[in-house]
């Protein structure tokens, strides 16, 4: 994929309404946004905008509504931060492409921002329907992609309003595909990837691309058990996902044959069950990762592994990390994702942390400061990982 694409740099704004789609898609607790981070991520592009005197049209999508206008999943809130954040008012629209948004845009002056209604209010947004990428780019002259989050969604908003106007990407897209995509292109060496989270099938053709790439991959969180059960161990009561077991033998023999080191759990953290509630509190012991017993759950990964791990990460120049070692909500088995945290925290390596989980256990640790990149892309981040071309990217002008 050619992610050399024009930016808001490359064309005129001044004068111009300009549709620039973001991913407002934040958490929000008894409606009020519980992390503003892809809000303020999107502020450069936004206050490029004003200062080059564009009339800026915003638009995102929030949460899933299917069409239905869900008052809970209003961009009300993100426009009243906006205002807090840029020191000018940011005027909402009743709707996402009808009369009241078509009479706002009109109205725009130069410098003046507005935000449109959660575009996924409308059916046809997430279709990639024609008639409403039309009528979004009826709003406006030009259209800006700063939505890396929803990068690999081919809908209306961020991939078919291109078809009907010049499309550029801001800086938050440009960011984002320029550090990740020169660390999978070009890495400083040693480059090791840390994948976790719960399911082998979520990331199967990441860690079939990212064998092509890494010196090492280490494997954690609960996908981990599909490759120690390859390994012939007895996992007990664990995660497993019994048809990707052939799969995860492919991979450790692929590893092995293209000289990659793939790390895994040598010890881990069980309990009898699940935690429940998540949070609730758990007794747990550590097992050698080949002696599971039959009645218990592997949750976390052992404090040998964490060293491993972290001494993997210690030796290298280039570390993506992508999702949880263990479950990570529950205080007693968050231990190995803090230790992976930690570990890239204290790395003087290139340090890149795709979005969800991981990116959010860096955060609320603190050490978000100390990574190099945290990615606003959770699925997006992911996909760019395993090498897919992103549509949102894809339909913008080539440099
Ligand atoms: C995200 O939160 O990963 C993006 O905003 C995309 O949201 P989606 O998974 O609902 O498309």
């Amino acid at each position: 994929m050619n992610y050399n694409k024009k930016s808001i740099e490359d064309i005129e704004v001044a004068g111009k309404r300009v549709l620039c789609r973001c991913d407002f898609n934040v958490p929000t607790k008894d409606g009020k946004i519980t992390s503003d981070k892809r809000i303020v991520a999107a502020l450069p592009t936004i206050q490029y905008l004003i200062a080059h005197k564009a009339k800026v049209i915003l638009c995102s999508h929030m949460g899933k509504p299917k069409g239905e206008w869900k008052p809970e999943l209003s961009l009300k809130v993100v426009a009243a931060r906006l205002t807090e954040l840029l020191g000018q008012e940011v005027i909402m629209a009743a709707d996402v492409a009808g009369d009241d948004a078509k009479a706002k845009a009109a109205a725009l002056r130069e410098g003046q921002v507005m935000l449109l209604e959660n575009t996924r209010y409308i059916k046809g947004e997430t279709k990639n329907d024609p008639q409403l990428s039309k009528d979004l780019a009826s709003l406006a002259d030009v259209f800006v992609n700063d939505a890396f989050g929803t990068a690999h969604r081919a809908h209306s908003s961020t991939a078919g309003v291109a078809d009907y106007l010049p499309a550029v990407c801001g800086y938050l897209v440009q960011k984002e595909v320029s550090i990740m995509g020169k660390a999978l292109a070009n890495p400083e060496r040693p480059f090791v990837a840390i994948l976790g989270g719960a399911k082998v099938s979520d990331k199967l053709n990441v860690i079939n691309n990212l064998l092509e790439k890494v010196d090492t991959l280490i494997i954690g969180g609960g996908m981990a058990y599909t490759f120690l059960a390859a390994k012939g161990y007895a996992v007990g009561k664990s995660l497993l996902d019994e048809e990707k077991v052939a799969y995860c033998k492919e991979m450790m023999d692929k590893a092995a044959a293209k000289g990659v080191k793939l790390l895994l759990p040598t010890d881990v953290v069980v309990a009898d069950a699940f935690p429940s509630p998540i949070d609730g509190p758990i007794e747990v012991s550590t097992v050698a990762a080949d002696a599971i017993p039959a009645d218990k759950m592997g949750l976390d990964i052992g404090e040998a592994t964490c060293q491993t791990f972290a001494a993997a990460v210690k030796a290298a120049k280039t570390v993506v990390w992508n999702g949880p070692m263990g479950v990570f909500e529950n205080p007693t088995l968050a231990k190995g994702t803090i230790a992976m945290a930690q570990a890239l925290a204290d790395s003087q390596a290139v340090t890149i942390v795709g979005g969800g989980d991981s990116a959010a256990a860096c955060e609320q640790l603190g050490f978000a400061d100390k990574i190099t990149h945290i990615s606003t892309g959770g699925g997006a981040s992911l996909e760019f990982l395993e090498g897919l071309e992103l549509p949102g990217i894809a339909c913008l002008e080539d440099k």
